[in-house]
């Protein structure tokens, strides 16, 4: 097992608690290079799909999100398996409250100033733009990335069911196959 983030910290600490045989490096998962190595990639609760479009992004990336998905999908062997969530535009606008966020209707893009904190505790306030989704936006990003899909359900993060798809749960989870 390999795990990929673009936090250098992330990465320090996920390796060291890594049990043998699982490794870890910082890539921006808008460069994924791997080329048929594994059996299945895994991007949960918007595990940098969802995160990598928004305000941050350079203007000559067009589609980062529809980027991290092909990169996904040419890391996973013939018949190999992609599991994916993302956030819900359903979700997003019906509960929307303006004292919090903005949501970029153009682009289904929800914009929020939120606080993390870092290690010692301290708190920053930092800009979090999160792409949302239709049910029907996540199978067209999947054909074009080669993939089949198998299964689309409601689900929220940590509470993952096999539920059609809904206005009442946070995200879409997807699972699809590339072709054997
Ligand atoms: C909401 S967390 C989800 C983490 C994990 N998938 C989970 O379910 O706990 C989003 C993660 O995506 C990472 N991330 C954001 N943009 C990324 C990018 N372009 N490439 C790789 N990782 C990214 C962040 O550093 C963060 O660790």
């Amino acid at each position: 097992m390999h795990g990929v983030d673009i936090s250098e910290r992330f990465v320090a600490l996920a390796r060291a608690e890594a049990p043998d045989g699982v490794t870890f490096e910082r890539l921006d998962a808008r460069n994924l290079a791997f080329d048929g190595e594994f059996d299945a990639a895994i991007s949960l609760c918007q595990g940098a799909f969802g995160l990598a479009g928004g305000g941050a992004v350079p203007d000559e990336v067009l589609d980062p999100d529809a980027t991290v998905l092909e990169g996904m999908a040419r890391a996973v062997r013939p018949g190999g398996a992609v599991a994916l969530s993302a956030f819900s535009a359903y979700f997003q606008v019906r509960w929307l409250d303006p004292e919090v966020g903005s949501f970029d209707a153009e682009r289904g893009v929800n914009h929020e100033r939120t606080v993390i904190k870092d290690e010692s505790g301290t708190d920053a306030e930092v800009d979090l733009w999160t792409t949302c989704f239709t049910p029907r936006e996540l199978r067209l990003l999947a054909a074009r990335a080669g993939l089949e899909v198998e299964d689309l359900w409601s689900v929220r993060p940590g509470e993952y069911a096999a539920r059609v798809p809904d206005l009442d749960h946070e995200e879409f989870l997807v699972v699809a196959r590339r072709p054997a």
